[in-house]
């Protein structure tokens, strides 16, 4: 069974996903990690980014593994960089490259395949990677809401992080993130919308819950 979770930047998927799959038992993968260690490499190497063979070229050469919520780039953990400000500034544009998009999808799957039960989150789960899924969420908050649980997640982990930078980064990634050509954020037609602006993570996830033992029965 497949859970897709799409949304936003800052609309609280990856703290939703990781406790679902929690409380269901199911594993779980992140893709806009893989997006983000893509990306993190781009930097790290020098690759231009507006060089579509090139980035092509990176992401075929690159191994990716997931396990739980770390990732591995090329056998290194990257859990951490790929957080950095400058990731989240230029990964938009990185995985605005076709070449890039169709080489994480096929990834996407695989690891999906081996996991069998999974929550997966991203912007084209329910659209274009698993449009078969049998649960698809589409998670939602206010844009001030969104830029203040970013502002919360950088300051906690000791980012000296100006607010309006923040949220003016976020806007930019989804104007970004919803106008590209392949794979936009898109809320699938049979996606349950779930806005999480006066929600807590307990109720969201209740919320999921719920939905996804009413498509299966309660056994699961
Ligand atoms: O979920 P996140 O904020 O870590 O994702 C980082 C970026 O990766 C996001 O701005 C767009 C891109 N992304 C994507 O294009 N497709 C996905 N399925 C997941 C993320």
């Amino acid at each position: 069974m497949i859970i897709a979770i799409d949304g936003p930047a800052g609309a609280g998927k990856s703290t939703v996903a990781k406790a679902v799959a929690r409380a269901l038992g199911f594993g779980y993968l992140d893709t806009g990690a893989m997006y983000r260690a893509i990306t993190y490499k781009a930097l790290e190497t020098k690759t231009g980014l507006d060089d579509q063979v090139a980035l092509g070229e990176l992401a075929k050469r690159s191994h990716l593994e997931l396990s739980d919520s770390h990732i591995f780039l090329d056998g290194r953990d990257v859990t951490e960089d790929i957080r950095l400000p400058r990731v989240g500034g230029a990964v938009s544009v990185v995985s605005s490259a076709a070449v890039v998009r169709s080489q994480m999808v096929s990834k996407q799957r695989e690891v999906a395949a081996a996991l069998k039960s999974v929550v997966v989150e991203g912007r084209d789960i329910g659209t274009v990677v698993f449009p078969d899924a049998e649960i698809k969420i589409f998670l939602t908050a206010g844009a001030a809401k969104r830029a203040a649980r970013r502002l919360a997640e950088l300051r906690a982990k000791g980012l000296d992080v100006a607010a309006d930078a923040v949220e003016s980064e976020l806007l930019d990634r989804d104007r970004l993130d919803s106008g590209r050509d392949v794979g936009p954020l898109l809320q699938a037609p049979d996606a349950h919308l779930i806005d999480t602006t006066d929600m807590t993570v307990d109720d969201v996830v209740r919320a999921i819950k719920a939905l996804t033992e009413a498509a299966d029965g309660p056994g699961i």
